[in-house]
């Protein structure tokens, strides 16, 4: 199965965000948008691995206290657009804990550098307009080990664990 660590976000976020893009689509722009259900921050993208419970041992291990993330500033990568966040430090040294969690536990993950952000939509017709997202913040108790698979109308994200914040950081 293919599986990620994301952090989900909450109601008033996914909002904001839904808003931000309808503001692009009022702008004439076009492509993939993520549905609602799906907008998520990734921690780590493991990829193919059969033992989701092996994964969620040694993500358990994992400690950081709750903090703040809130919705800032609109970028892309070629044509997937997604929006940044601000309060992204603690999000660099959570992800690096869980990096380093799968790293010591021998779980395989793509290793390419940390950019904390939540993709809008892919196949982005034209050019990024200046859209400012509404400002809320989330606090970040939890993250989830995900499991992704392809459905009819584009990918379905399960949710297969939760590690919560709030243990002895490490
Ligand atoms: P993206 O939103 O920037 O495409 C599930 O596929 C999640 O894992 C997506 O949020 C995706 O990020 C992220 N991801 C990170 N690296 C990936 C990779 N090499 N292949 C597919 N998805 C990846």
């Amino acid at each position: 199965m293919r599986l990620f660590v994301a952090i989900r976000l909450s109601d008033e976020v996914k909002d904001a965000l839904i808003e931000a893009q309808d503001a692009l689509y009022d702008r004439g722009v076009r492509g993939r948008y993520t549905g609602e259900e799906n907008l998520h921050v990734t921690l780590a993208f493991i990829g193919e691995y059969p033992e989701a419970e092996s994964v969620l041992d040694a993500l358990s291990a994992v400690g950081f206290a709750p903090f703040e993330v809130t919705p800032e500033g609109m970028g892309c990568f070629g044509d997937l657009w997604w929006a940044g966040l601000a309060g992204s430090d603690a999000l660099e040294v959570l992800a690096r804990k869980v990096r380093r969690a799968l790293a010591e536990h021998g779980i395989p993950f793509d290793r390419k550098r940390f950019s904390p952000h939540v993709t809008l939509l892919r196949k982005a017709s034209g050019k990024l307009p200046g859209i400012e997202i509404r400002p809320v913040a989330m606090r970040v108790d939890a993250f989830s080990l995900m499991r992704s698979d392809r459905g009819r109308n584009g990918m379905i994200y399960t949710e297969l664990g939760v590690v919560e914040a709030g243990r002895d950081e490490r």
